[in-house]
């Protein structure tokens, strides 16, 4: 017989992305007006349950945010609560401090987690599930890489973003007879790169999932070159590396769960393009950018209905599942299925299809 839920606690993981209050909103008013739970919200992501900051979150709290970007918990991409890096001085050491935050939480008389992130948090969830905590996990990335569901909520509002930058960037590189290298984010997936290269119009977009080789780019841009085309728009996703070479990392961040940060191809690009192709090439990286803002409809209503389904879930006895949007449904997978995986976009994706069928090149 599984434990009455009359409380809960909620907290936003690892990078922010647009949607994460309007999931906040959608868990705290599903919880308070349907159910008449308590809820707290957790500060700074596992960093606040490990530095035990957390506040109750009341009707009010969650008023007027569904359109605002960021997190008003604040969130955290480096605390692992299972492998918490505390320093003294020069010096540093790890702890497990998992036990700690749960005894936080049922101190507080909190019956279930609510955490909403991207893979390092979830791989966090899946193990306070293993060692009993009652939790629910609601996917969120601009990535889009997230194992088992086919959408997170910030990736629309980020495809968005890119694009219009592609669009602005389009006309300065027409009237300059350029070749503009657009590097967008995405990690090791290319789902930004492929939606807002289609999206916009690109001549070439990189993908993670497609190493590319630089002559084939430099054809394609040439070639548009001597038919009067004179400028070209290249798309590249952050993790794209040549056939047989290497990502490019802008930062190692020591204590993060996942310390590589990518960034710097598209520099790189516009240097070897430049000298190979002859042809003006300018990078615009465009960041964290696209992380920010308002989150566009799609995403407010596809965080409104994660939140709302997570609350659900965990009132009808479901435990340790992930929500997802599988399908065209909204319906959810145990967290132990996720942990440890990403989604890559698969070489036969109808939009890849689609694109080489206009005449977009992958640079292969
Ligand atoms: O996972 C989201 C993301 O924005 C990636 O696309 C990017 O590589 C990374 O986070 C950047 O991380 P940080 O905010 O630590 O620079």
């Amino acid at each position: 017989m599984k434990a009455k839920i009359q409380s809960i606690a909620v907290l936003t993981g690892g990078g922010d992305c647009p949607g994460l209050n309007a999931v906040i909103r959608a868990v705290a008013k599903t919880a308070i007006n349907k159910y008449g739970l308590g809820v707290w919200g957790v500060e700074d992501g596992y960093l606040g349950l490990i530095e035990g900051r957390m506040h109750p979150l009341a009707y009010d709290d969650v008023s007027s945010i569904l359109t605002v970007g960021g997190t008003i918990l604040g969130s955290c991409n480096k605390a692992n609560p299972f492998k918490y890096t505390a320093r003294s001085g020069k010096r540093t050491r790890t702890k497990d401090l998992s036990d700690e935050c749960i005894k936080l939480l049922t101190g507080y008389g909190v019956d279930a987690l609510i955490c909403i992130g991207g893979d390092g948090t979830m791989a966090s969830a899946a193990r306070f599930a293993a060692k009993g905590l009652a939790v629910m996990g609601v996917p969120k990335t601009i990535d889009n890489d997230l194992y088992g569901t086919d959408i997170t909520f910030g990736f629309n509002t980020a495809v968005t973003t890119a694009t219009e930058a592609i669009d602005k960037v389009h006309t300065t590189a027409s009237s300059h007879h350029r070749v503009m290298i657009i590097e967008v984010m995405g990690r090791y997936a290319g789902w930004i790169g492929l939606h807002s290269g289609v999206a916009g119009g690109a001549d070439v977009i990189l993908l993670p999932e497609m190493p590319y080789e630089l002559d084939k780019i430099c054809e394609v841009v040439k070639r548009r070159s001597e038919r009067g085309r004179r400028f070209s728009i290249i798309v590249a996703s952050e993790g794209a590396r040549p056939k047989g070479g290497k990502v490019v990392v802008a930062q190692r961040i020591k204590d993060s769960p996942d310390p590589v940060r990518l960034g710097g191809i598209a520099n790189v690009l516009a240097e070897q393009i430049g000298a190979a192709a002859g042809l003006d090439c300018r990078a615009v990286i465009l960041g964290h950018v696209q992380r920010g803002g308002t989150p566009t409809p799609f995403d407010r209503t596809l965080a409104t209905s994660f939140g709302y389904k997570a609350i659900e879930l965990l009132l009808a006895g479901t435990r340790n599942h992930l929500v997802v949007h599988k399908d065209g449904k909204l319906t959810s997978i145990p967290l132990r299925r996720v942990a440890g995986k990403i989604k890559t976009v698969p070489k036969n994706h109808y939009l890849i299809k689609a694109a080489l069928a206009v005449g977009t090149s992958f640079g292969v």
